[in-house]
This record gives structure tokens, C-alpha cells and sequence, in this order.
């Protein structure tokens, strides 16, 4: 039995043509049935339904033999001990710094003043400001961080950003770019040795159909 472990939403959403591609169809639609383990057209072949901050604790605990994670959550994550073989160029985005549109963020950079900023990757935001010698106060939220400036609970927020559809409607601007974000493949490296063969050919029909994509 091969197990892969995904978070519903858009990674789900853009898995599903990577399975295709692997002749897998996944038989239940995620947000329809309350069930966590999903069947597949391959008797070999099943689907958890996890969050997506656990994805790697499934994969690394061999609770999962493969998943599928972004690359923020691999970060925040650690990713010791997963073998990740493969950027699956799939729900892409962006993890970056916004403010409220009032607040003057290069004056408070350049000041050298204590920022406070929220956001659920505290371990990247760190690391970001952290290089450029900005003092930072982090305060860890776990979703809505859009709130944080709104409320005066923070002055800038660390978070994904991909159409800008959310700062836009929550009057903040994004004001640095920390980093491009995409899902990768992880892979637990007992199961990669237990069950070689049909995990490899996976890996590579997930990579032939990232290829294919990239060109169409
Ligand atoms: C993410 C992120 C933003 C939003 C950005 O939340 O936290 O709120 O998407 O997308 P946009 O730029 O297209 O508006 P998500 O919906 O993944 O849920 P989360 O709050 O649980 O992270």
C-alpha cells in the first residue's frame, strides 16, 4: 500500500492532474465527504486528508509514505530526515511583508525601531529580519493575520500572498518579497527503500507531468 498525505484546497486541487498523469484517480471529493482517508482507482494506492502543517509529521513519521506540502511549511517545518525530490511547481505563491497603507514601513525600517509582527511563520520572518538587522518582536497567529495591523495588535504581518486580493480588500500593502512559494514532493526515506519500485514510479510520472506542464 502506498499512502500520500495532502491538505485540501488548492493543493488538492492541483494534485489531482500530477495523479492523472500517475493513472491515479482519487475517488471522493474532500470537501463532500467527511471521510479522511480516500480511496483510489488503484487498490495499492490511498489519499489522507491532513492539515496542511502536519503533511510533514505524516511523511516523517511514516504515518504517510509520500506528501505533498508548500514550501513555507517545509520551512517552519524543519523537513529533517524527508527526502524531497521534486518542486512540483504547483499552488504557487508568495510569502511577503504588509503593512496597513498608512504606515510609513521604510521610516520604521530605517529608524532602527522595534517592529512587531505577526504572522504563523515565525522561523522565516525571523530569519528575514533577522539578516537585515531589523529588531522585531514576533507574535504567533495561526490564521487571519490580516487583523494584526488592523487592530494595532502588530505593525506588519509575514504571510502568503497570491492574487493580493486579500491585503487589497483589508487596506494593507505588501511592502517586501521574502520569498517565491511552491508544493513539493517529500518522501519518507524507510518507505523510498521498503517500496522502491512503485514509489520511484510515481516520483517520475509527478515529474513528467511537471515537465509537460512547464511547457504547455
Ligand atoms: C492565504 C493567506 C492569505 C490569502 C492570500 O490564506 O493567509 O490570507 O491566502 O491569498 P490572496 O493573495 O489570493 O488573497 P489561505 O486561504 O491559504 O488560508 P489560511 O488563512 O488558513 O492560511
Amino acid at each position: 500500500m502506498i499512502t500520500l498525505a495532502l491538505s485540501k484546497g488548492r493543493i488538492f486541487d492541483d494534485t489531482l492532474p500530477l495523479l492523472r498523469a500517475a493513472g491515479i484517480e482519487v475517488l471522493d471529493d474532500p470537501e463532500k465527504s467527511r471521510k479522511l482517508i480516500l480511496d483510489t482507482n488503484q487498490p495499492g494506492v490511498r489519499v489522507l486528508i491532513v492539515r496542511a502543517s502536519d503533511v510533514p509529521t505524516y511523511v516523517e513519521n511514516g504515518g504517510a509514505d509520500l506528501g505533498i506540502t508548500g514550501k513555507d511549511t517545509l520551512i517552519e517545518h524543519g523537513g529533517q530526515g524527508l527526502y524531497q525530490p521534486l518542486d512540483l511547481q504547483i499552488a504557487k505563491c508568495r510569502i511577503s511583508v504588509a503593512v496597513r497603507n498608512d504606515f510609513d514601513y521604510e521610516r520604521a525600517v530605517k529608524q532602527g525601531s522595534r517592529l512587531r509582527v505577526a504572522t504563523k511563520y515565525v522561523a522565516i520572518a525571523r530569519e528575514f529580519f533577522a539578516a537585515k538587522g531589523v529588531h522585531v518582536d514576533l507574535i504567533k497567529l495561526y490564521g487571519s493575520m490580516e487583523l494584526a495591523p488592523l487592530t494595532g495588535l502588530a505593525d506588519a504581518i509575514v504571510d502568503l500572498v497570491s492574487t493580493g486580493n486579500t491585503l487589497r480588500a483589508n487596506h494593507l500593502v505588501e511592502v517586501e518579497r521574502i520569498m517565491d512559494i511552491s508544493s513539493r514532493l517529500v518522501v519518507n526515506q524507510a518507505a523510498l527503500k521498503l517500496k522502491q519500485a512503485p514509489i520511484r514510479a510515481m516520483i517520475d510520472a509527478f515529474a513528467a507531468a511537471v515537465a509537460a506542464q512547464a511547457k504547455a
